[in-house]
């Protein structure tokens, strides 16, 4: 099996695959219908939905006018610490690793299909339920789907979970496309996941004289086609390293792939694939040809490529860190500027039938912020009277400084405080 790196796709694979390893949430998107115990109610955090920096409205005019988004709604649970990212747009940066790594990409597509591929950038990361899940055929039970999982603004609008929210309408207008752009998820928290990360999508489609002229069946074309470009994109990215296809299952292709590359020792899972379900070419308008779909995570892939050791690090604006990336420059590793000793907490509590974990990520990461890097199960039992106890244990480590005892304490107090009102469990 792949590395489990840092955000990358979901939606596919089946739970069983994943099942006793310790990254079966992540892949709990992965299920074609919905299976795992997520909570479907919204967070006991009610907070206000305040506007974001005025640069974040400009986001490419997709959606909401400013008043649209300044609301209080019961259903809404976008936490601060999630609402100040809209806006940053890290791939429009091109000092930046993810710009680097975007243009990296858009380079391939430039040389190798000239003028051939339309790049969007700056599509609002604020979308209506029916554009992330109804446009790509997730299903009506899907767990991606949960409060649990995804950022509501409101009963109808997400904050996209992925690009692919994109595809449905851009295919009306548009036969070759790139979407690279913010998505958001509810998770927990460790050095390769983060609520915030940074998808590219690719869609190109086909017409039958195509696959007429090479005597292929129209989905043997496209799949043929889509392998080719994106083994020349891994090459492009990795220069020459072993790869493999890998089947899989996404709502919105069929066939489905994942593709892994063999890097340092590891099958890393670089991206997820597939020919595109007719029914979404169809509806778009697009009924007498085929396509193929890409979807891959840029943190996943920066990390390799620079050697970013903690996913924390690209929100930062410290210069040691910032100022060690150069436009063009895909081959940089990134030099550790120290290496503070993080510092473990536990905490022991009894749960009650709401709990999840990522709701206990999101408290902990709005006391702490990212100073935060890991929140981890270690001890889970039941008693004879059927209570259900949960230790975790924080590692707090800041990449900037060291903490002192008291400052951990106190982070420490408050995320106790916390956990216990917003989240009703009872503490040991
Ligand atoms: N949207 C998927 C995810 O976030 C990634 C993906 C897979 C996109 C297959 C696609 C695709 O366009 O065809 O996990």
């Amino acid at each position: 099996m792949a590395t489990s790196l840092a955000n990358t796709t979901f939606f596919s694979k089946t739970c069983s695959l994943f099942i006793h390893t310790n990254s079966l949430k992540r892949f709990a998107f992965r299920v074609p219908f919905s299976s795992t115990s997520t909570s479907t109610s919204p967070l006991p955090l009610k907070k206000k939905w305040r506007p974001p920096a005025a640069s974040a409205l400009e986001l490419g005019g997709v959606k909401m006018a400013k008043d649209d988004i300044v609301r209080d709604d019961p259903t809404n649970n976008v936490p601060d610490t999630i609402f100040t990212k809209l806006g940053m747009q890290l791939h429009k940066r091109n000092q930046h690793p993810i710009g680097i790594l975007k243009n990296a990409i858009y380079e391939y597509f430039d040389s190798n299909y000239p003028n051939k591929f339309n790049k969007f950038d700056d599509l609002c990361p604020i979308v209506s339920v029916k554009q992330n899940f109804d446009d790509v055929l997730v299903p009506a039970d899907h767990v991606s789907r949960s409060y649990n999982d995804t950022y509501y603004v409101d009963s109808q609008t997400v904050l996209r979970c992925h690009t692919s929210a994109h595809q449905a309408e851009l295919l009306k207008e548009h036969n070759h496309f790139l979407v690279t752009g913010d998505v958001y998820r509810r998770d927990s928290i460790d050095s390769t996941h983060y609520p915030v990360f940074h998808q590219m999508e690719g869609v190109s489609i086909f017409y039958p004289d195509e696959w007429g002229a090479a005597g292929l069946d129209a989905t043997e074309y496209a799949a043929k086609d889509l392998k080719r470009c994106l083994e020349g994109l891994a090459r492009h990215l990795f220069g020459a390293v072993e790869m493999r296809w890998v089947d899989t299952y996404f709502p919105f292709t069929n066939p489905s792939y994942e593709l892994e590359i063999f890097f340092k020792e590891n099958w890393l899972e670089v991206l997820g694939c597939g020919v595109t379900e007719q029914e979404i070419l169809k509806r778009s308008g697009k009924s007498n040809n085929v396509a193929w779909a890409f979807g891959l995570g840029l943190e996943r892939l920066a990390m390799v490529l620079f050697d970013i050791p903690d996913i924390r690090l690209f929100w930062s604006s410290d210069e040691r860190f910032t100022s060690q990336f150069l436009q063009g420059q895909l081959g940089i590793k990134f030099k550790p500027f120290s290496k503070y000793p993080p510092c473990y907490k536990d905490m022991s509590f009894w749960i009650n039938e709401s709990f999840t974990e990522n709701n206990l990520c999101e408290v902990v990461r709005g006391v702490a912020g990212d100073l935060v890097e890991e929140v981890r199960l270690i001890d889970n039992f039941t008693n004879e009277k059927g209570m259900t106890s949960h230790c975790y244990r924080i590692a707090y480590r800041s990449m900037e400084c060291s903490l002192t005892d008291e400052e951990i304490n106190e982070l420490q107090w408050n995320v106790r405080e916390q956990v216990q009102s917003k989240l009703n469990v009872v503490l040991r």
